[in-house]
């Protein structure tokens, strides 16, 4: 019989494909590794193997144990799996921002979901890892898997993925690209190859560009589960145990508005629907093998499926909110009333330390110069002069409602603005129809808008400078 005894026999085994997009004509040939068609649909899948059947061999995790983990997702999907078929029970500790597919899956595998606030430093005891080994602590036979720091998973992909690569490219890959998370998939991956090569693979690492891995201050971005997000209060920020950087050659940041084009792309010219960091991986890939000849092979890793994204990555309204996107051009679009020198300007907003007396005087200063007296409230800057992304403008102060709460003693002119945020401003995409804009913020009631380009704030939007730019009044 052509079967398997079990689900766990499909982990890994991926296939390689050769992109056939008009840019990967260019230079080196580019081969793409399809993780998304591994058994649980990541490359998570390995580890999550790997590291239970490493913790079930050293004891610390027995029958009727409890897998812990915090994850942005894939990892937990993977636990969930590899738990559900050997009889664990599992808790997976999620960031709010991780999306409602990938929460969906966990509770499908029938994991247990909390979910935390994304974004904290990683001292802060309510970050996610955190949370997850007090669970472990707590819960008899819990067992934290521990991603970041678990030999078990750079180890798996050593074991695995490097040699499936060597294997499947007849020992003629010489570039690997990856994108760094955990750092498992690069480091093990990575020192299979180079080990097999006598040391000639090149590793390239694929980050988003805000991330600190490829130099980036740390910001947010839009790409789930790649790079490395810093909080702007973090007060040393360790990496983890599993990214083994002497293995890297060098990392290539990739803006989110490319990768999140790549694989949209990738989705209607050839048939790949993967998640956003692949779209960061593809994008370096290209750019790599644009450099090199056509005896070189570049193998890049493709994580997930973009079936975990449709809301986000694959829908137009997401990708024109967040200023991804252009729409079409009908008529004038949002962007033009914020020229591009304008969005080179800093977005006016309040810090949230900032005091509320501090913020009242700003606002009556705006109002003094003509402007609506409505800010924004945003993160401390990290770089000079910087535009937040849009997820860190967390809420808005209005004049009126921060007077009036201190007329009535609910906050004091020393307390941090951060402490009284009325609800935040809505968002407008530069890609947007204008007229619907307009539109739309009538409806909301709202006098403001925080005009979004490649993710960033780059303005404030009155109805009437929209008004002016349709030309009706
Ligand atoms: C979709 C996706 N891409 C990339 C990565 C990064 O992989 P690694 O953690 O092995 O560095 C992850 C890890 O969670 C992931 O889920």
């Amino acid at each position: 019989m052509d079967a398997h005894d079990s689900l766990l026999e499909l982990i890994g085994n991926t296939p390689l494909v050769r992109l056939r997009t008009p840019d990967a004509g260019r230079g080196a040939t580019v081969y793409a590794k399809l993780e998304y068609l591994s058994a649980g649909g990541s490359v998570k899948d390995r580890i999550g193997l790997r590291m239970i059947e490493e913790a079930e061999k050293s004891g610390e995790l027995r029958p009727g144990g409890t897998v812990v983990e915090a994850t942005s997702g894939n990892t937990g999907a993977g636990l969930a799996m590899v738990a559900a078929a050997k009889g664990y029970r599992a808790i997976v500790v999620l960031p709010d921002k991780s999306s409602a597919e990938k929460i969906a899956t966990l509770r499908a595998y029938g994991a247990e979901v909390v979910v935390r606030p994304g974004g904290l430093a990683q001292h802060d005891p309510e970050h996610v890892v955190n949370v997850a080994k007090r669970i472990a602590e707590e819960t008899p036979g819990g067992w934290f898997s521990g991603q970041y720091d678990n030999p078990a998973n750079p180890a798996a992909h050593y074991l695995t993925t490097g040699p499936e690569i060597w294997r499947q490219t007849a020992g003629r890959v010489t570039h690997l690209v990856s994108c760094v998370g955990t750092g498992g998939t690069i480091s093990g991956t990575g020192r299979f190859l180079k080990e097999a090569s006598g040391g000639t693979v090149r590793v390239i690492g694929a980050d988003p560009t805000a991330s600190v891995y490829s130099g980036g201050d740390g910001r947010p971005y839009f790409v789930e589960a790649a790079g490395r997000f810093r909080h702007p209060e973090t007060v040393e920020d360790v990496w983890p145990d599993s990214f083994h950087q002497d293995v890297v050659d060098e990392i290539l940041p990739v803006a989110d508005r490319d990768a999140l084009l790549t694989i949209r792309r990738l989705a209607r010219e050839e048939g790949l629907l993967v998640g956003g960091s692949s779209g960061t991986a593809v994008a370096a890939a290209l750019r790599v093998a644009a450099g090199l000849g056509p005896e070189e092979l570049v193998v890049v890793m493709l994580p997930d499926s973009g079936r975990q994204y449709l809301s986000k990555y694959f829908n137009d309204e997401w990708m024109l909110r967040n200023g991804f996107l252009d729409g079409d051009p009908g008529g004038p679009r949002v962007g033009d009333a914020v020229p591009a020198e304008l969005r080179e300007q800093p977005l006016p907003y309040l810090h949230h330390h900032a005091t509320v007396a501090q913020a009242i005087d700003a606002l009556r200063a705006r109002a003094a110069a003509g402007a609506e007296p409505v800010l924004p409230v945003g993160p401390a800057p990290v770089g000079p002069g910087r535009q937040p992304t849009a997820p860190e403008l967390v809420g808005a102060v209005r004049l009126a409602e921060l007077t009036a709460a201190v007329a009535q003693g609910s906050a004091a002119p020393g307390d941090p603005v951060g402490e009284h945020l009325g609800a935040p401003l809505p968002r407008l995409g530069t890609g947007e129809d204008a007229a619907a804009a307009l539109a739309e913020l009538t409806g909301s009631g709202e006098a403001l808008a925080v005009v979004v380009h490649d993710g960033h704030g780059v303005g404030l939007i009155g109805a009437d400078a929209l008004r002016a730019l349709l030309g009706s009044g």
